[in-house]
């Protein structure tokens, strides 16, 4: 490719300049800079639309390791090409589709998923065991869920917002106002390996959290959001803050 500064097409012979050549001042980009919706490659694709909040390489992102071949495991192309078409509700997940106010073309998606799937996806990702299904298949209840956060969660988690664990809290209003029930459930079923998050069979000593277990976690968890997401306190209504009195420091991870 020549790079001198002019469009390469003024330095062909004049008639076959006029078939492809941008005239000074028009706005459109010239033959060297693809239009945003012919750029086909993955790292360009997934660089500049996912890596921000996935991690540069699938990996180590505020949002849901996509290189975790249990995850690529549990979810279907249909839910994950919605997903990335459409946005997750509840979270900060946009929609990536044209149809739905994003940038990129069906034929981008397409790309990206075919790569991701090439590259992330493993056989037999879960060792012969059956993980619980991607999506729950009835309401959680949230009562039963607290007790399922206290034998599964606390012991990393810490047992309130207060009290965070060793590995922050997720009680946090700030952090349960950008997740929703799904992507907990997501996360717990298929862990995070790249910031230590155990996947559903590494919860509880010596047994698998069931599906049922998972469903009511999820329900208590988002039970617990906060009307006025960003103070420390999620069951604290809007009108009875009390100005002046130290904030204590939230314990959430991002
Ligand atoms: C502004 C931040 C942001 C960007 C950019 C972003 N995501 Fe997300 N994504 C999230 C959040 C937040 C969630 C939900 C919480 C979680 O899963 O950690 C999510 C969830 C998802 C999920 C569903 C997870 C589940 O529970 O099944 C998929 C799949 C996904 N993103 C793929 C992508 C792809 C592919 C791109 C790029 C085209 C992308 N995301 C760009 C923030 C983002
Ligand atoms: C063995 C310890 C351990 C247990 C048990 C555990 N987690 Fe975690 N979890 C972690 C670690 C480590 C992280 C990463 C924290 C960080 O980002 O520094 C994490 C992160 C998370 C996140 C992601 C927060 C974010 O940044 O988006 C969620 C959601 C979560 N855990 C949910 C759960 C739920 C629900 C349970 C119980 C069913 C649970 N965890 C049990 C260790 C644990």
């Amino acid at each position: 490719m020549r790079r001198i500064g002019l469009p390469a097409c003024l330095a062909v012979p004049f008639a076959l300049a006029m078939a492809g050549c941008n005239l000074p001042g028009r706005p459109e980009p010239g033959p060297e800079v693809p239009r945003p919706e012919a750029v086909m490659s993955f790292d360009k694709l997934y660089g500049e639309n996912c890596a921000g909040c996935h991690g540069a390489n699938g990996q180590g992102g505020a949002a849901i390791a996509l290189a975790n071949p249990e995850y690529q495991a549990l979810i279907d192309d249909q839910t994950m090409r919605d997903i990335i078409a459409n946005g997750e509700k509840g979270t900060l997940m946009p929609g990536f589709s044209i149809h739905a106010g994003g940038e990129l073309t069906d034929a981008q998606i397409d790309a990206l998923m075919k790569e991701m799937r090439a590259r992330w996806r493993k056989p037999d990702a879960f060792g012969g065991d059956t993980p619980p299904p991607y999506k729950a298949t009835h309401a959680g209840d949230a009562a039963k869920g607290q007790q399922v956060y206290a034998a599964a969660c606390a012991s990393c988690h810490g047992e309130s917002a207060q009290k965070p664990g060793k590995d922050g809290s997720i009680l946090d209003g700030s952090l349960l106002a950008i997740i929703n029930e799904q992507t907990v459930r997501s996360i717990v079923i298929a862990g995070r390996p790249d910031i230590g998050q155990p996947d559903w069979r590494n919860h509880i000593k010596g047994r698998a959290l069931t599906d049922d277990e998972i469903s009511n976690v999820t329900a208590w968890l988002m039970s617990q959001r906060s009307a006025t997401p960003g103070q420390p306190y999620p069951n604290t209504a809007p009108n009875s803050e009390k100005p002046g009195e130290p904030q204590p420091q939230a314990g959430a991870k991002q």
